[in-house]
């Protein structure tokens, strides 16, 4: 297995980028790196093995009151490099790069998404909640389930 390297999105990953999310295009995924680059309040990584970007996650950091908190959104792994471990190395990853103020991780998966709601308890996550119809579409709705993990003491 070739060595995963994990690192921050960088605007020249937009177009790779869009290889994991056609519905972006290039433009938007670069509005979206670019925002994460100039913001204190967001981290896009990716994970790339022999140089290609196979994997992303974004984390955005909460604010005021809410600052001890983090979410995870939006991971994926490319389908031809999944069960190989590079999940669990990006979120262990974002979360050693989490700052000293961060207490609680949280995420949201939709309920029929098996693979991430396993990988997620696998690393330490807890089911705390069900948002029904956290998604809508046309006339279909899909309930989330939300998860935490702390990741230091408060
Ligand atoms: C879920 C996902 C992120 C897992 O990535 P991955 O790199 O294959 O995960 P890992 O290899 O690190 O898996 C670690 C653990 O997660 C769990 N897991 C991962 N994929 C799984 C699956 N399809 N079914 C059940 N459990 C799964 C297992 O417990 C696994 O441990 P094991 O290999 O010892 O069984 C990947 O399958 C994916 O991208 N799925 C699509 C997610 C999606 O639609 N995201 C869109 C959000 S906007």
């Amino acid at each position: 297995m070739p060595e995963i390297k994990i690192r921050e999105a960088k605007l020249s990953d937009a177009e790779a980028l869009t290889t994991l999310y056609p519905h972006w295009g290039i433009e938007l995924a670069e509005k979206r790196i670019g925002r994460a680059l100039n913001s204190k309040y967001e981290k896009r990584y990716i994970a790339e093995i022999d140089g290609k970007v196979v994997a992303h996650l974004l984390v955005r950091f909460e604010r005021g009151a809410h600052k001890h908190l983090a979410t995870f959104y939006s991971l994926i792994v490319h389908p031809e490099y999944r069960k190989k471990g590079i999940a669990t190395k990006l979120v262990e990853y974002a979360i050693s790069k989490l700052p000293e103020n961060i207490e609680i991780v949280l995420a949201q998966v939709q309920h029929d998404n098996v693979g991430s709601l396993m990988l997620f308890k696998k690393l330490g996550f807890e089911q705390y909640g069900l948002l029904k119809d956290a998604w809508k579409k046309e006339k279909s709705c899909k309930d989330n389930i939300l998860l935490k993990r702390a990741v230091r003491k408060p």
